[in-house]
């Protein structure tokens, strides 16, 4: 590894924000884009959410809902360091989309509303981001509102989500009495002035100066004595180890509309995570500073520009230096490609990318070459990264064309849609109906929209009451009575699934066949 290719790579840092929505993901990602100076004035996503921005180019759905629905990357630069933020939907309405986005990520922001606690979503993306064992830091957002006890949040975050918390930060009142935050690693109170910007000033925890009764109301200085004993006393201590092993959660409170605490935060949180690592593929670990290009799709975007139809895959950069132009191998099918045209995302706006290192997001123009999973390598070794996962669906839908003279286009489309990775696919054993299953409602809306501005295919859904999806062996088949409301369908490549009704069906069914295994995965 060259110097300069080991200046990139430890001055990267690539995190995705996970929130509920209304939580303040968009605002506080607004005022992270505006430390780095990339946006000239806030309100740039904001506007982009409410469907002021100027956003043509993307999906009509889009458009018609205000929404979001692509994970868009945005990278600037911030104190030495090159940082990229892969924003994920910040609808209810999510997808697998959503999931994938978070394995391309090195760590995430987790901003918790902290008038409402831990909230449905939240809960659902932090579970994806502990699986990958990655660093995952909280901002508890709206301190300048009435909210809940900062002790009871903690309880909450470690209660809830099954992770320690240490509070970095810790607030001084709240809504009207707001004052501010006390920074435990930086012995500073940053005050909070309203529209003005904060002033810090020294606090050893414990002795009581004449700058600290100036800024400070004097009448809360001793409950804020008593609750920093308090937490450093009986609450976790601190270990960069268990922060960079995703088993415990820094926690730093602040409003981000008010621009209040988002600095102190995000410097620190540039200090407790780290650069990119090194990750499992089919030829074993491969090291971070392994020379040759390498990189993994984890999402396609099509339709990116109605005009021409075009296809983006997103690639996530593992190790080596991306060129323009380069040559790399795609293991799945052995095909060599050239990398003529590929792009970089800066909030919205696109630009040519000519060279990329580990840790950052490139858009590749893809004509149906690339699948979400897809390895791609430069330097001729062959090995492909460990697979994706796959998050077991809980809606599902019968599909079938309008027009069934259309059924060749139908094939076609529900062929490539699916490989794409767009929704799950299973059929019905005998009659062979289609059956489409999803994590989130939106999906299926995207896939409609998309057979019938790419395949000109009209759908007939039909709702099913299912709720899981389970893998079963092909030999347990024959021991078990299936019904439709505990359905048996198979999967893309003819591996027996139970689609369940209710939780309840599934009970039965369990204590029915408690010989029976059952996967939420195939597990081959
Ligand atoms: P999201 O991306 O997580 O969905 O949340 P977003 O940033 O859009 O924020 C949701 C709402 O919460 C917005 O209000 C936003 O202004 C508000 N908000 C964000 N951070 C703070 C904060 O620190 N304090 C307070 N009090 N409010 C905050 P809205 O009424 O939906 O939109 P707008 O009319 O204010 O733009």
């Amino acid at each position: 590894m060259t110097n300069e290719q080991k200046h990139e790579l430890t001055s990267r840092r690539t995190f995705a924000i996970i929130s509920h929505p209304d939580a303040g993901k968009t605002t506080l990602t607004e005022k992270l884009l505006l430390l780095g100076g990339t946006i000239r004035s806030a309100g740039t996503v904001k506007a982009k959410k409410s469907g002021k921005y100027a956003t043509s180019d993307w999906m009509e759905i889009e458009k018609q809902r205000g929404i979001s629905v692509t994970s868009s990357v945005m990278q600037f630069f911030y104190r030495d360091h090159h940082v990229n933020i892969v924003d994920t939907p910040g609808h209810q309405d999510f997808s697998e989309d959503t999931y994938r986005t978070l394995t391309a990520v090195d760590s995430a922001v987790m901003v918790i509303d902290g008038t409402k606690g831990i909230e449905a979503q939240t809960l659902k993306l932090f579970k994806v981001c502990r699986m990958r064992g990655i660093p995952i830091l909280t901002f508890i957002n709206k301190l300048d509102r009435e909210g809940r006890e900062p002790l009871e949040l903690l309880q909450e975050i470690e209660e809830v989500l099954g992770i320690e918390s240490y509070p970095v930060t810790w607030p001084i009142g709240m809504g009207k009495r707001f004052q501010g935050t006390y920074d435990r690693f930086e012995k500073k109170i940053e005050v909070y002035r309203g529209n003005e910007e904060s002033v810090f000033i020294d606090f050893d925890g414990e002795n009581v100066t004449e700058e600290l009764t100036k800024y400070i109301d004097p009448a809360v200085i001793p409950s804020l004595i008593d609750e920093l004993m308090l937490i450093d006393e009986a609450g976790n201590d601190f270990s960069i180890e268990k922060v960079k092993n995703g088993t415990l959660t820094p926690v730093f409170f602040g409003s981000a509309i008010a621009n209040f605490g988002v600095q102190s935060f995000f410097n620190s949180f540039l200090n407790l995570t780290s650069p990119p690592q090194s990750r499992m593929s089919s030829n074993g670990e491969i090291p971070i500073d392994y020379p040759h290009f390498s990189g993994f799709v984890f999402k396609i975007q099509a339709n990116m520009n109605p005009a021409h139809r075009d296809r983006i895959a997103f690639v996530r950069v593992c190790s080596g230096k991306f060129e323009r132009g380069m040559t790399v191998t795609l293991p799945r099918t052995g095909r060599k490609i050239k990398l003529g045209q590929s792009q970089q995302f800066l909030a919205s706006d696109r630009e040519t990318v000519e060279e990329a290192y580990p840790g950052d997001i490139i858009g590749l123009y893809d004509s149906g070459t690339y699948q979400i999973g897809d390895t791609i390598i430069g330097g001729g070794a062959m090995f492909q990264f460990e697979a994706l996962p796959k998050f077991p669906p809980e809606l599902f839908r019968k599909v079938r064309a309008k027009n069934a003279m259309k059924h060749k286009h139908f094939d076609k489309g529900m062929t490539q849609l699916v490989q794409e990775g767009a929704v799950q696919l299973y059929r019905t054993p005998f009659f062979g109906d289609y059956i489409l299953g999803a994590v989130g409602e939106l999906q299926f809306q995207v896939f409609e929209y998309r057979m019938k501005a790419e395949y000109g295919v009209d759908l007939e859904f039909t709702s099913m009451q299912h709720n899981s999806a389970r893998w079963i062996a092909k030999d347990d088949v024959k021991h078990i009575k299936t019904d439709s409301r505990a359905m048996l369908v198979e999967d893309l490549d003819g591996n027996p699934v139970l689609l369940f009704e209710n939780d309840f069906v599934l009970r039965t069914f369990t204590d029915k066949y408690p010989d029976v295994k059952l996967s939420t995965i195939f597990e081959g």
